[in-house]
């Protein structure tokens, strides 16, 4: 084969095929993968688009797409796209998905939506991002985004697992961007990281519900307790989660806010559950 041939793009074989262009195992259930970004696909940092892979339809026999919600976890200015996952064992998608190598095409519808975004919050001096388990996924975008810290002046990074290594992927890519060449002298001194862990000894422990309602965050960052005039929050999570941190957040003044009606914070689920 000639060099050209090697270097002609892969023939793309599915409907809004991107290609994997690498793949990272963090833990037993979790995993992240960056593929090629179609051109025409523009987003705000926190939103999501649906991913998946082809299935076959077991009464017809045809093939069909497989999709699912999935947080883009790069930047908007990222020439490719990230994603960070669960894997589900037992899961339609992602017992699947997690085998995916590089090379490999995945499903890309390119039609971003969502409500973690910058335009549906009033402006702040604070912002929150509150996040449980894979719900990381658009503070992975948003934290590596210069708009964040061009509206605001301090950037709270709160981040809960069960487990201390299901933090690691966010611990790399908090530590990733105070090296950063485009943006680690905005984040200098801006963007501050209090991961905890509930299941597992670790420096910080605790619900992030807790954390805030008994105090302990403020005092370990030295910070102000939260109050609606200066700060605002982004929250993903489960429903359970997202539920009781709202009523956290409505304790301290803060009120939900929309696309449509920019108030003091936001909220998404990190997945469909069982209920709450
Ligand atoms: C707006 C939105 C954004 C999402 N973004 C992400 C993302 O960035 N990364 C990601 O991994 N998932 C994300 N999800 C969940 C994702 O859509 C799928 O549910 C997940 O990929 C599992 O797919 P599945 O077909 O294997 O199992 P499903 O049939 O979809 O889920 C089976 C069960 O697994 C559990 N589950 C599903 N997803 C998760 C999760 N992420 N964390 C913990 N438990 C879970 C739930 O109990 C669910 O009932 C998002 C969901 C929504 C609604
Ligand atoms: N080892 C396992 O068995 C295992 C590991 C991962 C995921 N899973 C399965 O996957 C599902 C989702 O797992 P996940 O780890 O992403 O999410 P999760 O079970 O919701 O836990 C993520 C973190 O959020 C905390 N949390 C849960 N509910 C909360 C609430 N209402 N308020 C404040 N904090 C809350 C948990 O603390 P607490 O520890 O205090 O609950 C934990 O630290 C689970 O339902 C589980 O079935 C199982």
């Amino acid at each position: 084969m000639t060099e050209s041939a090697t270097k002609t793009p892969p023939v793309k074989t599915l409907p809004d095929a991107q290609t994997v262009t690498s793949v990272k195992h963090w833990t037993d259930s979790l995993f992240s993968f960056r593929v090629t970004r179609p051109q025409s696909l523009r987003f705000r940092s926190g939103e999501f688009v649906m991913i998946g892979l082809m299935q076959t339809d077991e009464k017809t026999g045809k093939e069909k797409p497989l999709l699912r919600a999935y947080s883009i976890a790069s930047p908007n200015w990222d020439e490719e796209l990230e994603f960070y996952s669960i894997k589900v064992p037992d899961g339609p998608l992602t017992s699947r998905l997690q085998h995916i190598k590089e090379g490999d095409e995945i499903i890309l519808r390119p039609k971003p939506v969502g409500t973690l975004v910058h335009d549906a919050l009033l402006p702040g001096k604070r912002v929150w991002f509150l996040a449980t388990g894979t719900g990381l996924a658009p503070f992975a975008s948003l934290m590596r985004d210069p708009e964040t810290y061009e509206k605001f002046d301090e950037v709270i990074m709160m981040h809960t697992c069960r487990t201390v290594e299901e933090l690691e992927y966010g611990k790399q890519l908090v530590e990733g961007l105070q090296n950063d060449e485009l943006i680690g002298e905005m984040v200098e001194g801006k963007l501050k990281y209090y991961p905890t862990a509930t299941r597992e000894e670790f420096h910080h422990m605790g619900r992030i519900t807790d954390n805030l309602k008994s105090g302990k965050v403020f005092e370990d960052l030295g910070l102000a307790p939260m109050n609606p005039e200066t700060d605002r929050a982004m929250v993903c999570g489960s429903l359970a989660f997202n539920k009781d941190v709202m009523e956290v957040l409505e304790s301290f003044g803060l009120r939900e806010g929309a696309n449509s009606e920019p108030r003091e914070y936001v909220v998404e689920k990190a997945f469909v559950g069982e209920g709450v």
